[in-house]
């Protein structure tokens, strides 16, 4: 028996994409393990979106030097974001000479191929250049049968000036819309309960080939007439993308969930600019009331981005005012970090001190929001489905339409289910509740 142990970094579309690396594997009669030391091959999924990430795993491979010089026999592969970066592999190798293979985000399905090799040869096998998109449709070995995340489009087109994702991922190229609608008729046949679309940016799904593909809004519509119990959730949207005909189909669907990733990154016009955005603060302000007013009990989550290079304490002061003003439920808040090749690397930054200050300062009002926005849960009823277990707090998680976590007493396993429940208390921002049915 061989096994294989995969390190994911990073965003969900790399959870999805080691599914579809554990696929490969699975083809190639491997079995999973959580134990390195079991590992025939230990496969790193890697990301660079900021530095932060990237010292991370450049800590990991080289925690991996004693594993590899114990047996050597062992395979050790690195891939994803981190490695399609043009000079990466080339360093990776020569600061890691122990590594078999690398390669990037856009040769996922030659990885086994690429496995095939080296077992046969025991050459080093370097592969970061596109494949055609064809050849992508491997099938992904998923993980637990509640969630199933899916692929609909690859790639980003957008250029934010602050990211690396468009020099990594390529251009946008949508997934045919059949064969998304076939995979998620299968999942929920098979007893998956929420299904999350996932791509870069997936409003400009099928904008590469509108006549075949058509739009998302239609896409979405598709697959909320699939008969079933089940959930859809989609992300990232982007702003600008965001229209009328998407809110309007979220609005009257009956699978789509009433909940929109939708981030913002900065409140001020003039940083969104510079970010490259496309649009404005008014403009933002603007979808969010639309999206509130047509969509019942909706909640937002957001990503933002404090201390892009020429932010001043006004821009700042405007990124507080908006998360003061929209009230997320959720927000992911990170640090600029400096990334080579984008349009920001060469701009003026801020300091290190004063973008402490301000994360301090946006991630201490979020957490006010959230703990105010959990209140308004309290006495009342929902269906959420059950994904998880805490056991610090030996309860069960369920997860409302809206996207908010809830604790569940229970004596019996109920993962996996819908429930109805009954929010009782609420504690900082957690919520505590009882089942009705
Ligand atoms: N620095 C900090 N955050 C970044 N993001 C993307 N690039 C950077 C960067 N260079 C954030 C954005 C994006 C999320 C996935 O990561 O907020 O939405
Ligand atoms: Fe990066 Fe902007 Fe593309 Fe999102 S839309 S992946 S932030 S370039």
């Amino acid at each position: 028996m061989k096994y294989y142990n995969i390190i994911t970094f990073g965003c969900q579309m790399n959870i999805a994409d080691s599914e579809t690396l554990a696929g490969e594997l699975e083809k190639r009669e491997y079995k999973a393990t959580n134990n390195l030391e079991n590992a025939d091959i230990v496969v790193i999924n890697t990301c660079a979106i900021r530095d932060t990430a990237e010292k991370k795993i450049l800590a990991k491979i080289g925690g991996l030097k004693i594993w590899k010089k114990t047996n050597p026999k062992r395979i050790l592969a690195v891939g994803g974001c981190m490695t399609a970066q043009k000079e990466i592999p080339t360093n990776l190798i020569k600061t890691f000479p122990f590594i078999d293979i690398i390669f990037g985000t856009e040769n996922l399905s030659n990885f086994g191929l690429l496995l095939d090799e080296f077992v046969k040869t025991r050459k080093k096998q370097i592969q970061t250049a596109p494949e055609t998109k064809v050849s992508r449709c491997v099938e992904p070995k998923r993980d637990r049968q509640i969630n199933a995340w899916v692929k609909i489009m690859y790639g980003c087109n957008n250029f934010c000036s602050y990211c690396i994702v468009p020099y990594v991922r390529g251009r946008e190229q949508s997934r045919e819309k059949l064969e998304i609608i076939n995979e998620v008729k299968n999942l929920i046949q098979n007893g998956y309960k929420q299904i999350t679309l996932l791509g870069q940016n997936v409003n400009s799904y099928g904008n590469d080939n509108p006549e075949k593909y058509g739009n998302f809004p239609q896409l979405l519509k598709e697959i909320d007439k699939i008969k079933g119990d089940y959930r859809i959730r989609f992300m990232t949207s982007h702003p600008k993308d965001l229209t009328k005909e998407l809110i309007d189909v979220i609005a009257n669907s009956e699978h789509i969930c009433h909940s929109i990733h939708l981030p913002f990154q900065s409140g001020s016009t003039a940083i969104l600019s510079a970010m490259n955005r496309k649009y404005t603060r008014e403009q933002y302000l603007e979808k969010v009331k639309l999206i509130k007013s047509k969509i019942h009990d909706v909640e937002l989550s957001s990503d933002c981005i404090v201390g892009f290079p020429g932010e001043t304490e006004k821009d700042f002061e405007d990124t507080l005012s908006l998360v003061q003003q929209v009230k997320f439920l959720n927000m992911y808040m990170f640090v600029y970090s400096k990334r080579k090749g984008t349009a920001a690397e060469k701009l003026e930054q801020v300091s290190d001190s004063i973008k402490k200050d301000r994360i301090k300062k946006l991630v201490g009002l979020q957490n006010k929001i959230s703990a105010e926005l959990s209140k308004k849960y309290v006495g009342h009823d929902y269906k959420v489905l059950v994904e998880g277990f805490d056991p610090k707090e030996n309860c069960y998680v369920g997860v409302t339409d809206s996207g908010k976590s809830v604790f569940i007493k229970s004596d019996k396993n109920i993962l996996g289910e819908f429930k109805l429940v009954h929010i009782e208390s609420c504690k900082g921002s957690k919520l505590y509740s009882n089942i009705i049915k």
